[in-house]
């Protein structure tokens, strides 16, 4: 009982991305991270809500804010550079203000493990999570974001007719979290989307052809 609890623990604090910095900021990216990023700070009050998690560079963080303009949009990413170039991107160069089409915008700098702790009661009409890291090597599995411990976290944070959206190009890692999903009471609603390309999928980095997608629901 007392390992099966550690195995617990463990596994939903082992990291599970890679790199938080990489080359030096920027002066205006040094400056939105110590000046804006603070003021745009997600509330615990935002339920109904859009979460992406591990949204990279932005690209389709932003994407959803324009198609949701009614709705807050949250975005956990722990790489300080990727976080950057979001803020960067949406800002005005010659003023640093946000521009109006992301004012609904919310930006957390890390584990969004630790942003669900604080966010117990929230419920998200959709979750998204667009190539997490596939961790190809076996000994490195562990360290996969969609085990089903998560998964079940997840599903506690989307109610009756809440969504979450994940998208891979990595399908062994496909067919890992369809395995996992049947240690959880989470239903695949369907497997097609049609959404942009990310900065990562461009990249194609798993060298697959296509994403695949679960739209899944309690
Ligand atoms: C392969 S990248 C994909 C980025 C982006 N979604 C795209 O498609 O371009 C996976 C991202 O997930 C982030 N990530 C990994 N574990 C995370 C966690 N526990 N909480 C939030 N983000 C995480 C990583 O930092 C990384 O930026």
């Amino acid at each position: 009982m007392e390992k099966q609890e550690l195995k617990h623990f463990d596994s939903q604090n082992i990291r599970t991305f890679g790199r938080r910095h990489g080359k030096k900021l920027s002066a205006r990216k040094q400056f939105l991270m110590e000046n804006l990023l603070p003021k745009i700070a997600p509330k615990t009050d935002e339920s109904g809500a859009i979460l992406e998690i591990g949204f990279g560079n932005g690209e389709h963080l932003r994407e959803l804010s324009i198609r949701n303009p009614d709705k807050i949009i949250i975005g956990a990413e722990p790489f300080a550079n990727g976080v950057a170039a979001l803020l960067s991107a949406i800002t005005n160069e010659s003023d640093n203000n946000v521009l109006n089409e992301y004012k609904n915008i919310r930006v957390f700098n890390d584990d969004v493990r630790l942003l669900l702790k604080d966010f117990k009661n929230i419920k998200f009409s959709e979750i998204w999570i667009l190539h997490p890291d596939p961790w190809p090597k076996t000994r490195h599995e562990k360290r996969r974001l969609l085990n089903h411990e998560f998964l079940n976290l997840l599903s506690k944070h989307i109610g009756e007719t809440g969504k979450i959206i994940i998208g891979t190009d990595h399908w062994e890692y496909y067919d890992w979290i369809i395995e996992q999903l049947k240690q959880t009471n989470l239903k695949i609603q369907t497997t097609e989307l049609d959404t942009i390309k990310t900065r990562y999928q461009v990249k194609n980095k798993a060298g697959t052809t296509a994403p695949k997608y679960l739209i899944l629901g309690n």
